[in-house]
């Protein structure tokens, strides 16, 4: 049973503070995870709790850090590791907020993630195994090479993420593999035209580029530059990340002085994906522009996955609208969007057994806490983004998937291009 719950204040990838929690059982066992905090974040999310004033330009967590020091560590006390739903429920009505404003998602969603991790340990078993009992699948990698949007040093491109899937890999391994030679192949083609190959908050490089096709066609090179056929091999994913340039009914591509309705940035999309070999868009159009999804998802839905982030924002509520209104194909699946482990399990789920995707995904922010790496295998959700590789907080998810491929061995399945829903 847990003993005792102990936060503290810990300093994330961009340099703002965030929790980390350890959780001890009777038995003296102890684990720890980390929040992580995004930067294009969807309004509909939890509510990532901050203190305010001046300290940390108000971003202080010391207020979060005390909710879990205090009243969640007095009403998990005696509870039994095992019973991660049990746990989450009592940390969802200690909190009583539709939003878990009160206490803070950062404070419960990491105490969630810490509780599953001592389980896992208490049972001997790796995380992964702890959270699912299988069938278990090793992801693509979605990494994410080009960093736009809020994610860059300048105003780049108006389109956040530019990733590449290497859907043809025989294996995990090889996935990585593929994926870290057109990393290096990119910087080698940025170099060659004077761009610069500084980094974005998730490790992909953010030159100025003159339009949002630019990096797909500085990445289609790179693929080819490193013995890899595009759209075979590797296939490349977009995060637009639109609802951050989308104002009164616009959507407006400061790079290319253009403003486009939905509908014209549906055409723009059909444009794009004829061209290039794309198999996903992640929010495409805005978060809250659910007639513009469902006439996408008319559009294109049937060739190239539609994924919903800020549209979603991990909760089922929103998913199951966005089943009945036929408004994307697929979610994409942030813990600290919904804040416990239970209900980003739930909300995969939801979305698998309607046969959507379901990628999961780190935030801008981040830590080293791999977490994400054993939810993806456990959930067998084929896809995961987890940035560039490069930077340690990107690269350490990625180095637990291997580390669970070994584990795995022979029965290591990797889910290639049949986890994404594409026809091409
Ligand atoms: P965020 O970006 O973590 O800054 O919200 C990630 C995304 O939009 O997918
Ligand atoms: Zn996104």
């Amino acid at each position: 049973s847990i003993k005792t719950i102990k936060a503290r204040e810990i300093i994330d990838s961009r340099g703002n503070p965030t929790v980390e929690v350890d959780v001890t059982l009777a038995s003296g066992l102890m684990s720890r995870a980390a929040c992580p905090s995004g930067a294009s974040t969807g309004i509909h999310e939890a509510v990532e709790r901050r203190d305010g004033g001046a300290r940390f330009s108000g971003k202080g967590v010391i207020g979060a850090v005390t909710s879990v020091n205090n009243e969640i560590a007095k009403a998990l006390a005696g509870m039994n590791a095992a019973d991660q739903k049990a746990i989450d429920e009592k940390m969802i009505a200690l909190d009583g907020t539709e939003n878990k404003g009160k206490l803070g998602a950062n404070a419960i969603l990491t105490v969630s993630m810490a509780v599953a991790r001592v389980h896992a340990a208490a049972d001997g078993v790796s995380l992964f195994k702890s959270l699912a009992s299988g069938p278990y699948s090793l992801p693509v990698p979605c990494m994410n090479i080009m960093n736009g949007g809020a994610h860059a040093n300048w105003q780049g491109s108006d389109f956040q993420e530019y990733m590449i899937a290497p859907v043809g890999a025989p294996d995990f391994p090889h996935a990585m593999q593929w994926g870290c030679e057109v990393y290096q192949s990119l910087k080698s083609v940025l170099k060659k035209k004077g761009l610069s190959t500084g980094v974005g908050d998730e490790g992909g490089f953010a030159p100025q580029v003159p339009s949002n096709s630019e990096p797909v066609s500085l990445i289609i090179t790179a693929i080819e530059e490193a013995g890899y056929v595009p759209g075979k091999d590797i296939c490349v994913v977009l995060d637009p990340a639109s609802s951050e340039f989308f104002k009164d009914g616009v959507y407006t591509l400061k790079t290319e002085k253009r403003s486009l309705s939905s509908g014209e940035m549906a055409d723009y999309y059909r444009d794009l994906t004829t061209t290039f070999p794309i198999i996903s868009i992640e929010d495409g159009l805005a978060e809250d522009d659910w007639a513009g999804w469902t006439e996408l998802t008319k559009a294109i839905g049937s060739k190239v996955q539609l994924v919903g982030d800020d549209l979603f924002v991990t909760n089922t509520v929103r998913i199951s609208r966005g089943i009945k209104e036929k408004a994307a194909n697929a979610v994409l699946i942030k813990l600290n969007q919904i804040g416990t482990v239970t209900e980003t399990i739930d909300a995969v789920r939801m979305a698998q057994k309607e046969g959507w995707g379901a990628m999961i995904s780190h935030r801008s922010g981040e830590t080293c806490d791999s977490f994400i790496a054993d939810l993806s295998v456990a959930l067998a959700t084929g896809q995961i983004k987890t940035g560039a590789p490069c930077r340690g907080e990107r690269v350490e998810k990625y180095n637990q998937l291997l580390r669970i491929g070994e584990e795995l061995g022979s029965s290591a399945v990797y889910a290639g291009k049949s986890a994404f829903r594409t026809s091409m």
